[in-house]
């Protein structure tokens, strides 16, 4: 399989959240291209039950379980709140998805957006290959149109979108999952008001706020977090910029779905890294004017 760089191989981590949540026995979701991935190294590490599902995630007992779980969690808390985001926007009739810095989403596969949908994948060549790979290999079929372009966040994305068939006079459904953390702020701010300049009136969005504060150089993610930046004040750019917006965290998502996570998390309550804190956050927005923050 082709080599990923780092920030490439972050896709692979937060596909193995999905494929453990997916197998648990009282799992939120399930994910068939995380679980084709990871279910056999699940299986043969040894945590799954007697009956093949896997246990909830064990009460964390110092600060690097607790940052393991934190992260567990938002990953966990992010997809069901994405995936809600994805259904309503289908229900209210967007019919374009575009999934930046896709990594192995399998959006386009576990969710039912209607049968006139599409779904665009944008992530860099070497991701989309490996992603592409697996879905070939493991013979899966999405369940709506399903449009993969590969280019660069960095440089001009917008028109091989266009290109592969967005309708920027259309309402858009975006997402940025797990994304603008790896910007430079101004990187970050150059996507936000692209994605604004691309979106008709009642467009959506759903974003993955997440801030560097309180992450251990010493902690288990103190690779991945070496990759991140300061948020560069992504909720601000985006209602500034005519967007509307909500934002919530892991713990209500959770709470909301009906799952505790204080026993998990242990009697500090929460991760080190401030990840089911207020430091790491999710955003919806609605996009409903044409002409605030565009540059027509
Ligand atoms: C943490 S992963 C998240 C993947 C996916 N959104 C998810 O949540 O499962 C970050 C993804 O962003 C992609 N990415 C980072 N920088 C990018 C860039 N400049 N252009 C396109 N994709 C990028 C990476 O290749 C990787 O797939």
């Amino acid at each position: 399989m082709i080599e990923l760089d780092a920030v490439g191989q972050t896709a692979l981590g937060v596909a193995s959240v999905r494929a453990y949540e997916s197998l648990r026995r009282d799992a939120l979701f399930t994910d068939p291209l995380a679980v084709a991935l990871f279910e056999s190294a699940l299986v043969a590490s040894g945590v799954t039950d007697p009956d093949g599902t896997l246990p909830p995630m064990p009460p964390a007992t110092d600060a690097a379980g607790r940052e393991r779980l934190g992260m567990y969690h938002w990953i966990v808390a992010r997809t069901l709140f994405l995936d809600d985001m994805f259904r309503s926007a289908a229900r209210d009739g967007i019919e374009q998805f575009v999934i930046l810095g896709s990594g192995l989403d399998a959006r386009a596969f576990r969710l039912d957006l209607g049968s006139a949908a599409v779904v665009y994948e944008l992530d860099r060549p070497p991701v989309v290959e490996v992603k592409e790979a697996l879905v070939a290999e493991h013979e899966l079929v999405a369940g709506t149109g399903r449009r993969v372009v590969q280019a660069d966040l960095i440089s001009d994305w917008l028109s091989p979108l266009i290109e592969a068939g967005l309708h920027t006079d259309e309402p858009t459904c975006w997402l940025a999952e797990g994304l603008l953390v790896y910007f430079e702020p101004d990187v970050a701010r150059r996507v936000i008001d692209t994605i604004g300049r691309a979106s008709a009136s009642g467009s959506r969005i759903g974003v993955t706020v997440r801030s560097t504060r309180g992450t251990r150089t010493d902690g288990p993610f103190a690779q991945v977090a070496a990759l991140w930046h300061q948020d560069p004040g992504i909720v601000r750019r985006f209602t500034d910029t005519g967007w509307t917006c909500e934002v919530t965290d892991t713990a209500s998502v959770l709470a909301a779905a009906g799952r505790a996570i204080d026993a998990e998390l242990g009697a500090a309550g929460t991760a080190d890294d401030g990840s089911v804190g207020p430091s790491a956050s999710l955003l919806a927005g609605r996009f409903e004017s044409r002409s605030v923050g565009r540059a027509d």
